[in-house]
């Protein structure tokens, strides 16, 4: 794992930006992995200024999310279908049916609808780069504490922790979904590239536990360690529970001088 620490969030979304532009100029048919909720908005925010100022093209990309609701319709404001749609996709020049998102509608088998959206991504010739949130209780997608760390694209049950932290996000009235259709943790283990963006101090242990801890299913976002080619981009209130953190800042200066030489992917 590269661990790279910020001084605030601005930064964090602007170096992602950087990593998503370099991989898209380098690879215009780039497949992107992408993730819904607070974190990655600055990034999408990233991306549109850059394709409206004639800096990239999303022309030829494909996109895979990470997770949709179930029960709830794509043109309901709580889809993730609108939200990308509404922060990103709304505003760039990407092919929408080179967007997907692993839906199970009404009278869908999600175990066929899970192994349909393994496919389509092995068809596309898999996830170059997938961003990433964490929950605070450690889930990365909605593979929640317990998730296998073998699991694929399935249905998931909350856990009332996300349920809480996410109903912020829904007004009183608002049916809040329980049951999401996630990519599984190997699903995401087999991105080739995986940048994941942690702000605010609430995420502090779970950072420390992705990070530091055991690679265990009680903190689903330690499967990562396993992973050749994480970057894990942080600011500083999310990483205030990382020890070491002066050798994270002195790798990060040799590794910032190598990609200056070299780029940032080491394979493309
Ligand atoms: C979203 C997703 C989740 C979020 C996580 C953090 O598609 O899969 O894992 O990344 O819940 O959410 P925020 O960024 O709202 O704190």
């Amino acid at each position: 794992m590269q661990i790279i620490i910020f001084d605030n969030t601005q930064d964090v979304a602007e170096h992602a930006a950087l990593w998503v532009k370099e991989l898209m100029l380098k690879k215009p048919g780039a497949v992107l992995g992408l993730a819904t909720g607070s974190t990655p908005i600055s990034l999408y925010q990233q991306l549109v200024s850059n394709h409206k100022a004639g800096l990239l093209s999303f022309k030829h990309t494909t996109t895979f999310n990470l997770d949709e609701y179930l029960g709830i319709a794509p043109n309901n404001s709580q889809s993730y279908r609108h939200f990308m749609n509404s922060n990103l996709f709304d505003h760039v020049d990407i092919d929408k049916n080179n967007t997907f998102l692993p839906t199970c509608n009404t009278g869908e088998n999600p175990r066929v609808q899970g192994l349909a959206y393994e496919e389509k991504i092995k068809q596309a010739g898999g996830i170059d780069l997938q961003i990433l949130g964490i929950g605070a209780n450690g889930h990365i997608g909605f593979n929640e504490p317990t998730s296998s760390l073998a699991s694929r694209t399935r249905i998931k049950t909350l856990t009332q922790q996300t349920l809480t932290d996410n109903a912020r996000l829904f007004n009183a009235d608002e049916f809040q979904p329980t049951l999401a259709m996630t990519m599984g943790i190997a699903t995401i283990l087999d991105a080739k590239y995986v940048l994941l963006m942690a702000t605010g101090e609430n995420k502090a242990q779970a950072v420390k536990d992705m990070v530091a801890g055991a690679v265990s299913a009680m903190c689903p976002a330690s499967a990562l360690q396993m992973h050749e080619n994480t970057i894990v981009l942080l600011d500083k209130a999310a990483a205030s529970q990382l020890a070491d953190q002066e050798y994270y800042h002195w790798a990060n200066d040799q590794n910032t001088k190598i990609n200056q030489e070299f780029g940032l992917y080491h394979n493309y």
